[in-house]
């Protein structure tokens, strides 16, 4: 140690538990089995037994409101306010904590909070929202473990609205905070370090290959060319980026060229062209830019911050580096000569005025009316000191873009229509990732059902018992239909849910409805024959009652997979009940969200499927690991599934591939003694090595074909331990335990009307 230096800076010699270099420097390619078992209850201080709902449900939200919007409007020194008011800053934050959501895989989005770990709490689009988050701290503090952070962030962005004259249209609460940061999804693969990237920028592993990467590389195309496609799944056009460059693609400066990366990366938002103009043009009615000083002078973002910022990065050097001095994005200068106020300025001077471009004190591009006369905007912090009005390249577009134009024009014309349609984009925003209403909590709740609540009818009848329950049980068996066809028909109903938005699942028995019901992975042509038998047996049972019991088509899809499972592990020998509970309801067609397309799996291991044709560059097992971890599963009920399912002979195509057993449909562990037995050899069928020839070691005949999601239990590590726990001796019982166990989770994980 060298005396009046840091111990902890400087060369390391040793290290400590995670100091690299570590597992993924070495094989940055491997399969990260272990990020199945992220954010989990070990690391929540609030311990299992805490009822988020029902500490929310005590809270008075008409008091906690009054109490957000007087802190609000009242100033402290360390970060004082633009015009008197947090507002504008709070619907900022509120915005990019739910912007991050993405249609592909439903990850992103506000519900979980996650702009307070890295990697967004430290991205330059996030610049100084640690500060808004920071500045609400005395309500969180007052409210503890009652007022989630995700809640918070939400509700503060409403309040702010509401204080600056807008009318909402609701709030629902239950956003449950994550503890840790998600070391999983994939936000795309440009170098960056928390400073606004550049068209080279390097990473913190500069010289490493993976860095040699400029922004452009999440693209196919330049912004000029016909041929332009933003990489699966992103949704955001450049990394560390909530949705679009302000100052056009690549800082263009190009209005017409920025419309189309906005209406992409909004798309992928879930919005469509007039919720996306609603927002830009609702969101900009308030606030301002910051652009003050250079972004060269600017610190460190949050995670990268040295220690006595104390989780706040960004640190601006010049003046007081707030306030008149604040440095956030680049751009300067306000949209609207009254920014704490809800009127159409900001579309009316859009269109009254000519722009040109010009650069802000920190050299971004950002333009200004041509017309020395028009409007003004108040400094934010000096008294008596205007500037002229500002707009982004990404504001300009709004005005180029044919189609937008238009939307402008009408909103223009009926500032009613706007604040209506703006009320509702916020909502939906706000809420995407929330999953079914039933999931809402809290007395401003919207009363009405909207599309992308993916709505099914709440329970109206008396549900079945269980004797009802076993003569169903017999009458599906009787039909011959058979295992796979039964379980293929209940895993497609269940599997297509996805835990990051809430959506899909078994309810609502949408396998029966466009889209899923043509899904080529649900084997349509079969799954039309089980729901044309299981109709029957329907109409047959419900007619047989009297007093209102029904059972609905969503329960019968579920009751016959666990019929079939049932008979499956008895056909193996081992005697099991599979739990079942009645209550789901059927939805409806016209229901069902075009954008319910997204949930068609993009690759399914556990039915060999794969689409190779909408842009993800990645392997099949990595895209299943994917898939699994979008159904909450565990290393051990992953491994079990995939097993388990392949002797039930559920390949979409009725390919044998992973098919290592001669009783298809029997519940067995033959998947796991073939993938573990040394008898065999696994020989790629080419060189693409997508497929394999199981052969015997002795004779060297082909027993069996498999795939990479065949075999990967086989080859990694991690799962090649689970693996051989089934494939012993003694794994067959415990297979079809956890085989259930693992069904029954799936079975029901929408199912939110019921208590865990
Ligand atoms: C501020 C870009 C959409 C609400 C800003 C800033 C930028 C920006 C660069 C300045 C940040 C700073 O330096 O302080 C964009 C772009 C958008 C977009 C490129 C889409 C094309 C939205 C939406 C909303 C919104 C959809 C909300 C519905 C706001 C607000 C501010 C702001 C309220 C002012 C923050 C403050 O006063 O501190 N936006 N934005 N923006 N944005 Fe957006």
């Amino acid at each position: 140690q060298t005396e009046g230096r840091c111990p902890f800076r400087g060369d390391r010699v040793g290290g400590a538990i995670g100091s690299e270099p570590q597992l993924d420097h070495w094989w940055p390619n491997r399969l990260k089995v272990e990020l199945l078992h992220q954010n989990p209850t070990e690391a929540d201080p609030l311990g299992t037994s805490f009822d988020y709902a029902e500490a929310f449900s005590k809270i008075d939200l008409v008091e906690l409101k009054r109490e957000i919007k007087g802190l609000l409007t009242s100033s402290v020194s360390w970060w004082p306010s633009d015009y008197g008011n947090y507002g504008p800053q709070m619907i900022r934050m509120a915005w990019h904590s739910a912007g991050t959501y993405r249609i592909a895989d439903g990850r992103g989005g506000a519900g979980e909070a996650m702009q307070r770990f890295a990697p967004i709490n430290s991205w330059w689009d996030n610049g100084n929202i640690d500060k808004s988050r920071r500045l609400l701290w005395p309500i969180k503090k007052k409210y503890g473990a009652a007022l989630s952070w995700a809640d918070l962030i939400v509700l503060a962005g409403n309040c702010a609205l509401e204080i600056m004259g807008f009318k909402t249209f609701g709030f629902g609460g239950g956003r449950i905070d994550a503890w840790e940061p998600d070391r999983a999804t994939y936000w795309g693969p440009e170098g960056w370090n928390g400073k606004k990237p550049s068209e080279t920028a390097p990473g913190p592993l500069e010289g490493h290959p993976n860095q040699m990467v400029t922004r452009t590389m999440r693209w196919n195309g330049e912004p000029d060319e016909d041929y332009y496609e933003l990489e699966n799944p992103l949704g955001a056009t450049h990394q560390a980026l909530i949705y679009v460059d302000p100052e056009g693609p690549r800082g263009n400066g190009n209005p017409l060229e920025s419309a189309r990366d906005i209406r992409e990366s909004f798309a992928r938002m879930a919005m469509n062209d007039e919720e996306t103009v609603a927002l830009i043009a609702g969101g900009h009615a308030f606030g301002k830019s910051h652009g003050a000083v250079s972004a060269d002078k600017i610190g460190p973002a949050p995670e990268g911050a040295p220690i006595q910022a104390m989780g706040m990065g960004w640190m601006n050097p010049e003046g007081t580096g707030f306030a008149e001095y604040t440095m956030t994005n680049g751009i300067e200068g306000s949209w609207t000569p009254n920014p704490t106020e809800w009127d159409n300025d900001y579309l009316t001077n859009l269109f009254a005025y000519e722009w040109e471009q010009t650069s802000s004190p920190a050299g971004a591009i950002q333009w200004k009316p041509k017309d020395p006369d028009a409007p003004k905007t108040p400094d934010a912090h000096l008294d008596g000191v205007e500037h002229p009005l500002m707009m982004m390249t990404s504001d300009i577009a709004l005005k180029e873009d044919p189609e937008y134009r238009k939307i402008c024009e009408k909103f223009l014309e009926d500032f009613d229509y706007f604040s209506d349609a703006f009320a509702r984009a916020w909502y939906k925003l706000t809420h995407r990732d929330m999953g079914p209403k039933v999931r809402y909590l809290g007395p401003e709740v919207a009363e009405e059902d909207l599309p992308w609540q993916d709505p099914i009818p709440a329970l109206d009848h008396e549900v079945v018992d269980s004797s009802d329950i076993a003569d169903l049980k017999a009458k599906i068996l009787g039909t011959g239909l058979g295992v796979p066809a039964l379980v293929s028909a209940a895993w497609a109903s269940a599997s297509n849910y996805r835990d990051s938005d809430k959506r899909g699942g078994a309810n609502g028995a949408r396998v029966m409805l466009w889209p899923q019901k043509d899904w080529e992975v649900n084997r349509p042509a079969e799954l039309a024959e089980v729901i044309a038998a299981l109709e029957k047996i329907q109409t047959e049972f419900n007619a047989a009652q009297s007093g209102g019991k029904c059972v609905s088509m969503a329960d019968l899809i579920v009751l016959g997979g666990a019929a079939a499972v049932e008979k499956a592990a008895k056909d193996a020998g081992h005697d099991v009940e599979v739990p079942f509970t009645p209550g789901r309801m059927d939805a409806s067609q016209e229901w069902t969200d075009e954008t319910f397309q997204w949930l068609q799996p993009v690759s399914d291991g556990f039915r060999n499927f794969h689409r190779t044709d909408i842009g993800y560059n990645v392997s099949p097992e990595q895209i299943f690991l994917d898939r699994a971890a979008l159904l909450t599963l565990t290393a051990p009920e992953w491994t079990a599934l995939a097993g388990g399912l392949k002797v039930l002979d559920q390949n979409w195509d009725g390919s044998k591939h992973g098919l290592f057993t001669d009783r298809p449909g029997v519940l067995s562990n033959d998947f796991f003694d073939v993938l573990t037995s040394m008898d065999y050899e696994w020989v790629p069928q080419d060189e693409s090595e997508m497929l394999f020839d199981i052969k015997t070691r002795e004779g060297g005949e082909t027993a069996f074909t498999a795939t990479r999601c065949d075999l990967i239990f086989g080859s990694n590590s991690q799962l090649r331990q689970i693996a051989e726990v089934y494939g012993a001796s003694d794994g067959e019982a415990r297979l079809v335990k956890d085989f259930v166990e693992a069904w029954s989770k799936v079975m029901m994980l929408d199912r939110y009307d019921v208590a865990a």
